[in-house]
């Protein structure tokens, strides 16, 4: 069973997508540790409900972000942890991390990259006017949104769609490949070679699963 820390900073939907699996049997991992950088995100609550052990590290309450980190590192080594998810969490992972957890830290973001890295990477899409749209899970270095891509799932932009219509058609496929790569992990199915992930059995997973492929909100 794979230790897993999970980091927020919201609402905490893929951590919820995350537990489910996990319940359903589905990741050979356990989520052992929930920590917010808000002291008043929901996912927080999420964790409780869930009997998971939660901390609170405000960045506000430290000047340097190696300090931050530092302090992360601390509770994450606490715990045990083995892989750190980080989930909605909106704060820039540094080397002292990265350090401590190498090629073990993964990170979902609402685009496919490697177009709209950054912050509201849907609103990003939705401005430039894109067909399609998508999410990524990546493992996290040194840059932002750079790591090497774990899964891609894509979705289609409609013209009836508002912004929002297309940020939740994303969020539902972050749902279904967020603990899939997360599952793919935890049985050691994952490979890195130079910036390629190479999924062990890739071809029978990835068609298997319908859902990485369809698009949800077309039916
Ligand atoms: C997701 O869209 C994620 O891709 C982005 O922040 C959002 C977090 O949502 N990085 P939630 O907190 O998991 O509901």
């Amino acid at each position: 069973m794979t230790r897993i820390g999970v980091l927020i900073s919201g609402s905490g939907s893929n951590l919820q997508s995350i537990i489910d699996t996990i319940k359903a049997g589905k990741i050979n991992g356990e989520v052992v540790v929930v920590i917010s950088n808000d002291a008043v995100a929901y996912g927080l609550t999420r964790a409780e409900n869930s009997g998971i052990r939660t901390a609170v590290v405000k960045h506000g309450d430290y000047n340097k972000r190696r300090d931050f980190d530092a302090e992360l590192v601390r509770i994450l080594r606490e715990n045990r942890v083995e892989l750190v998810v980080l989930a909605g969490f909106m704060r820039i992972i540094g080397a002292t991390l990265l350090n401590a957890f190498p090629d073990r830290v993964i990170n979902i973001h609402p685009a496919l990259l490697p177009s709209f890295p950054g912050t509201d990477g849907q609103a990003q899409a939705f401005a430039y006017g894109v067909k399609l749209a998508g999410c990524t899970v990546h493992f996290v270095d040194e840059e932002v949104d750079h790591g090497p891509i774990i899964i891609q799932a894509a979705v289609p932009v409609l013209s009836s769609d508002s912004k929002d219509d297309l940020k939740s058609r994303i969020l539902s496929c972050e749902h279904k490949i967020f603990p899939h790569a997360i599952a793919l992990y935890c049985d050691g199915k994952l490979r890195i070679e130079d910036r390629r992930v190479i999924i062990a059995g890739s071809d029978e997973l990835l068609l298997a699963e319908e859902s990485l492929i369809s698009c949800p909100g077309l039916g």
